[in-house]
């Protein structure tokens, strides 16, 4: 009985002080993350990066650099073919709310969080755009056959305003 009972003290000690551990990452990233507000969001969104991301773009797209100049015109050109290629799913402002993209499992990722990431150097977006979603099950469909490259270049420069 005694033994027992001093059995349930120390599991119940190593229980709680587990799940303190546990809970201490996760409040310093809610704090650091959270600052503008984002709070439990921007700690999914942490979270989803880092499933999301163990993978790293592939050569050649590691190494690629935007070659299109920044311009009015070409964020202007990103943003037409944004709303007509990729606002179903991501949403029209680009937070992943779109209304094709509802029902989806993984959900469209929330680009203008994205685009704000360390993760999202301009090769990463290239490889995604081109090659389609990374995620086991991903809706993101590829369009290296549908969005000629320049385009998704000027693509890429209108997801950084978002
Ligand atoms: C059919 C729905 C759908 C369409 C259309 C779509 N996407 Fe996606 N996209 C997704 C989903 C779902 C994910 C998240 C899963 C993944 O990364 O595989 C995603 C992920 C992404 C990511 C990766 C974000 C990251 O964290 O690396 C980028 C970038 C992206 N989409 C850009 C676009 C652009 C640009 C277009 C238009 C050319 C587009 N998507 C069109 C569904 C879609």
């Amino acid at each position: 009985m005694r033994r027992r009972s001093a059995l349930v003290l120390v599991l119940t000690a190593a229980l709680t002080q587990s799940s303190c551990l546990m809970m201490v990452p996760g409040l310093l990233a809610g704090r650091t993350m959270g600052g503008g507000g984002m709070g439990m969001m921007g700690m999914m969104g942490g979270m989803g990066n880092g499933m999301n991301h163990s993978q790293t773009a592939p050569a050649p797209y590691d190494k690629m650099l935007n070659p299109v100049p920044h311009s009015a015109a070409a964020v202007a050109q990103g943003a037409q073919i944004f709303q007509a290629q990729c606002a179903t799913c991501h949403g029209p402002k680009g937070l992943g709310d779109g209304l094709a993209g509802l029902r989806l499992s993984p959900r469209p990722a929330n680009l203008s969080q994205v685009v704000k990431s360390a993760h999202a150097k301009d090769g990463h977006l290239m490889w995604v755009i081109s090659e389609g979603g990374r995620m086991p099950g991903s809706a993101m469909p590829p369009f290296k056959a549908s969005i000629g490259e320049e385009d998704r270049w000027r693509l890429i420069h209108y997801l950084r305003t978002l």
